[in-house]
């Protein structure tokens, strides 16, 4: 890293503020320079001395205080640095953001900026399950605002879910991402397709793949950190999709196909993260199929296999593919890059990854095999995007 960057750390109320020591070391070690704010709550759980000591910058606690020092405080801080990070985020600064509260300092140096804001949410599993936590993240997430994690795990309370914090290499990790590859894809156009598909057998039923979607709208973050041009297809998910340029949602393979053959000529990029079934129904009964004692049989013809009639096309764009496999990963993963002609295929294993936040991944390319050590997906996502700028150029493929 040669450019230092500063980093506005924001750490509101929540235990996982004593973790933020640890990562604010990390962060000055990488030669970030980082300014360090803090909420009256937070100074409850970790002492600003602490955070002075390790950073070497004062920090801020309040909003008069800081006015002391300078005029306008909140525009100040808030100028002064190429983004903000909080960590902890709690529940109830997460609601704050989402709001545009600006009732303390923190707040007020967040709706000022004019900067990315990555949040860390750390909180009870039933807080940040609650529909009104879920609810602020999806506003903040359509604001355009970066979520790391949180992690699943045992928490602070003794309670074991959703809601730990990120520690402190994966924040370092995130933040190295969104600091210095947010001008790796500016002006590339690149086109993502996520979730499972939908196949109708009659008016109720179907078939459908297990997926998430959670991998797919990570990439698709990541890649607007990395100054990129997003378009994104979704077969059905529970997901907010994030602040894409455009997003096209889906139901079946061929609505998907359709969506993507439209989008492509516009594309430098494809990344087909979907999990697209690969049959559907010969015919679709228009009414609900009545339960009899017989057997029934159904005939299943093979679905589009988008990816490949995307990667044969004539001027096809630079094709990134994702497997996901139960077994012979390796073998399996290798035959699928070759068949479908990619410069580059994503392999994991699918009953570690389905639906889960974390995922360990192995990248298939001309030069051969790299392990993505287990990881959010968050991390991993903008691990992909860097891999794929650095073959892209090489690829043969022009940006027009
Ligand atoms: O299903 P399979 O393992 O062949 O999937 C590998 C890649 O091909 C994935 O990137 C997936 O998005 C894509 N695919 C597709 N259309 C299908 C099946 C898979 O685009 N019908």
């Amino acid at each position: 890293m040669t450019e230092k960057k500063r980093l506005l750390l924001g750490i509101t109320g929540g235990i996982a503020a004593y973790k933020i020591a640890e990562a604010a070391r990390l962060f000055t070690q990488e030669d970030i320079e980082v300014h360090t704010v803090m909420t009256e709550s937070a100074c409850h759980f970790v002492g600003p001395a602490t955070f002075q000591a390790l950073t070497g910058n004062p920090v801020y606690t309040d909003l008069w205080q800081a006015s002391a020092m300078q005029n306008m405080p909140h525009i100040h801080l808030s100028r002064k640095v190429d983004l903000i990070l909080i960590a902890p985020a709690s529940a109830d600064f997460i609601a704050k953001l989402a709001n545009g509260l600006a009732d303390d300092l923190l707040a007020t140096l967040c709706l000022a900026r004019n900067c990315p804001l990555l949040i860390a949410p750390a909180m009870n599993r039933q807080m940040w399950e609650n529909p009104a936590t879920q609810r602020n993240l999806s506003r903040l997430r359509q604001d355009g605002v970066g979520i790391l994690g949180p992690a699943y795990g045992t928490q602070a309370c003794g309670e074991t879910g959703m809601g730990r914090m990120l520690e402190a290499p994966a924040l370092l990790e995130a933040l190295r991402n969104a600091m210095f590859s947010d001008k790796l894809f500016s002006g590339t156009r690149i086109l993502i397709t996520a979730g499972p598909t939908f196949e109708a057998i009659d008016a109720v039923r179907g078939i459908t793949n297990r997926s998430s979607g959670k991998m797919g709208y990570a990439i698709a973050q990541a890649a607007i950190e990395s100054g990129a041009t997003v378009t994104l297809i979704s077969g059905p998910t529970c997901l907010t999709p994030p602040a894409v340029h455009q997003f096209i949602p889906v139901i079946s393979a061929d609505e998907m196909l359709h969506a993507v053959q439209t989008t492509t000529p516009q594309t430098d990029i494809f990344i087909s993260v979907a999990a697209v079934a690969d049959y559907r129904a010969a015919q679709i009964q228009p009414q609900k199929i009545k339960k009899t004692n017989t057997a029934l049989s159904i005939e299943l013809i093979p679905a589009p296999d988008i990816l490949q009639t995307v990667s044969q096309s004539p001027n096809p764009p630079f094709c990134v593919g994702f497997a996901a496999e139960t077994e012979q990963l390796v073998q399996n993963a290798q035959i699928k890059r070759r068949k479908k002609k990619l410069p580059l295929l994503v392999a994991n294993l699918v009953q570690d990854a389905i639906g889960a936040d974390e995922s360990e991944l192995i990248l298939f390319d001309d030069n051969g095999k790299h392990l993505l050590s287990k990881a959010a997906k968050i991390v991993q996502a903008h691990r992909i995007i860097q891999h794929i700028h650095t073959l892209y150029p090489q690829s043969g493929h022009l940006v027009s």
